[in-house]
């Protein structure tokens, strides 16, 4: 296909614009749609929820809000896969719905028609019914980047079962908690999937993580051609093609739990994020269409994040089928066989709207950028970015190298908890600025306030919050866990009566009006985009034999953006490498690799206050080799010049 190559940005005043052709395709070009939003949010989002979803009987209320709950289209009901699927059939049924690109080479690539998808997910959604799966229950999702993951997802949707996803690399033990937390009645996983030329086994993890739990059922998908024995097990395939292609919609709430998502938090448990159907259907059809301008005649969007994310749920896999889309997903590694493969991918499948994280790009910039061809990238329109920070380097790299100077960088700022993008430039709008998310999304509003909730000035660094009316992608709680719920988003509200959510992240607006995020104010990281605590590796580390108590402190790193050092304190004895080997192995065990500390160091004590909290603050001056401030207050003064001695110097990995 021959591509034409067209100009979507120019630059003005020392900023990027869109052109004049890109505001021509653009769904949205005129500012004062954030005016427009904000006279009437709650109008606003009734507007589109009535455009953009299809809804079995209309709701009798947009917004109800009784902090810190809050509903939208009360009354509401529809099916999140009918909208997904069947309303696309008539004029859509040969289009591709999915391209699925397995990482072996010699394997051809897998396109599923939006009615060969429907007929899958409907079939396995009968499958789940017979397996006693009802409204409200959960099933377990613990698969890696394959078409199976988005048919268990949707079929789950069908019946109103409530899916929870778990990344495939995490470990036996952080599956079972999960499975755990949410009493799953199934699980669906696979034998394994390809990364980096070799066979990965998921199996063995997840007969570990789901045995002596609620789960009565494994359905496995055979991917490296292994077969699974004993009553609990099941073949995906077999199933599916003798289940019955017909599947009646259950019809739900708008209000109804569509999924859970555990995400890390302050403290060491993960949190089970609660979506509902309606209000997330909506921003994500919203989001994915403005955000990304995505056009349904011949946009292919590739979101390479992974499934076990947010951003694969929504903009892997939900957003582009909500607008009847094509969505591509790739199962493998970036540098498998060489770091050419995901070019090569856009070329050949003519991809125009790329999403990614700041991680890979700095990856690409520092091992890759040999293999980029500006010939096969011609057929971008839009890049995105998404999970951290973005800084400068990566920024402009981005636009010139994968987007030819061409492109759009929308930089799009959200959480596990927002359900969709709520900061971003839009690309018929700009302006596109380097680490600058930009605006909240029309008829969402973010202020940045003190600890005490006053609003700052502009240029002043503080915290990000978002006001009432919540956009309607937004959680609904924690499952089983209001407390938590509370604690974690609403301390302004509690504390001080104001009506904000408390987003965790520092930000400031700088002289446009534009929104900067800074990262974390709390004690989460982001390792390569991957969100996890402090807390969570604490606490993993603390039940290895020989650890008496630990201390985790992320430092910056060139690539991963962040990466955890571990200070650990042994029962007895002296560390050495092999024991780093072994902490290291058993933080694999017990989280999976993404979470393994980059550093480990053995002290005889860790900074403390008086009443016994560590000071990770002191120990992240050290690293920085900042002399640290406030060591009145520690109980124990000379354990911070025995961590100096320690520290050499810090690099990562
Ligand atoms: C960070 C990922 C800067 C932020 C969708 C947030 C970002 C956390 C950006 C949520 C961005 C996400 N610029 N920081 N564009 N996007 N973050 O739940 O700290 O995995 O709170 O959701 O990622 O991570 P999560």
């Amino acid at each position: 296909m021959l591509v034409k190559i067209v100009k979507y940005i120019t630059k003005k005043g020392g900023k990027y614009w869109p052109s004049a052709e890109m505001k021509k395709i653009a769904w949205v070009s005129d500012n004062k749609i954030y005016a427009k939003a904000l006279k009437n949010p709650v109008k606003f989002w009734e507007g589109l929820a009535k455009e953009g979803i299809s809804w079995e009987s209309k709701w009798k209320k947009g917004y109800e809000e009784k902090l810190p709950y809050f509903k939208w289209f009360v009354g509401g009901k529809l099916n999140f896969s009918v909208n997904c699927l069947d309303r696309h059939l008539e004029k859509k049924g040969d289009k591709i719905a999915l391209t699925w690109i397995p990482e072996p080479l010699e394997e051809k690539s897998v396109k599923l028609t939006y009615r060969s998808l429907h007929s899958k997910v409907c079939k396995f959604a009968n499958v789940l019914r017979g397996f006693g799966v009802k409204k409200g229950d959960v099933v377990a999702v613990y698969l890696p980047m394959i078409p199976e993951a988005l048919i268990t997802m949707l079929a789950c949707a069908r019946i109103g079962a409530i899916h929870s996803v778990v990344f495939s690399a995490f470990a036996a033990d952080a599956l079972k908690a999960r499975i755990e937390d949410g009493s799953a009645k199934v699980l669906v996983t696979a034998d394994g999937y390809y990364r980096r030329g070799k066979k990965v086994s998921l199996i063995e993890k997840a007969k570990k993580g789901s045995k002596g739990t609620s789960v009565e059922k494994v359905v496995v998908v055979n991917r490296l051609g292994g077969s699974v024995k004993g009553s609990k097990f099941v073949d995906f395939n077999s199933v599916l093609e003798s289940a019955d292609e017909e599947c009646k919609p259950e019809i739900m709430k708008s209000e109804d739990t569509l999924f859970i998502l555990y995400t890390s938090g302050t403290t060491g448990k993960p949190k089970g994020v609660i979506h509902d159907t309606g209000g997330y259907a909506v921003q994500a059809y919203w989001t994915t269409k403005w955000d990304f301008n995505l056009h349904d005649d011949d946009d292919v969007m590739w979101c390479t994040a992974d499934v076990g994310w947010v951003t694969g749920h929504t903009y892997a896999f939900y957003g582009p089928l909500l607008n009847g889309g094509t969505s591509l997903i790739y199962e493998g590694s970036p540098d498998f066989p060489d770091f050419s493969r995901w070019w090569k991918i856009i070329k050949e499948n003519n991809v125009s709207v790329f999403y990614t994280a700041p991680t890979a790009i700095r990856m690409f910039m520092k091992s890759g950028e040999k293999f980029i061809k500006s010939k096969d990238l011609e057929s971008l329109r839009v890049l995105g970015t998404v999970g951290e920070p973005i800084d400068n380097d990566a920024w402009n790299w981005y636009l010139e190298k994968i987007g030819g100077g061409r492109c759009p960088i929308i930089d799009t700022w959200w959480q596990t908890e927002t359900g969709g993008t709520l900061i971003t430039a839009l690309p018929g709008i700009g302006p596109f600025v380097p680490t600058v998310a930009g605006m909240s999304f029309p008829g969402v509003q973010h202020i940045i306030v003190d600890d005490k909730g006053v609003e700052k000035k502009k240029g002043e660094l503080g915290f990000l919050v978002q006001k009432s009316p919540f956009a309607p992608g937004m959680l609904h709680g924690v499952y089983k866990n209001h407390k938590k719920y509370v604690e974690t988003y609403w301390r302004f509200w509690k504390k001080f009566k104001k009506p904000y959510y408390d987003s965790s992240d520092g930000a400031f607006v700088n002289r446009d009006g534009l929104i900067r995020i800074t990262g974390r104010t709390d004690d989460v990281m982001k390792v390569a985009g991957h969100r996890m605590s402090t807390a969570e590796l604490e606490d993993a580390i603390n039940v290895h034999k020989k650890v008496n108590e630990c201390a985790v402190v992320p430092i910056p790193h060139k690539i991963k953006g962040e990466v955890p050092v571990a200070f650990v304190v042994l029962k007895s004895g002296e560390g050495s490498e092999e024991l780093i080997a072994g902490l290291k192995k058993h933080v694999d065990n017990k989280l999976g690799p993404t979470a393994r500390p980059a550093v480990v160091y053995f002290v005889k004590d860790l900074p403390k206050t008086r009443s016994g909290k560590i000071m990770r603050r002191i120990l992240k001056s050290l690293l920085a080799k900042e002399e640290p401030k406030g060591l009145m207050t520690l109980v124990n003064p000379d354990s911070v010049e025995a961590v100096k001695g320690v520290i050499g110097d810090v690099k990562g990995e």
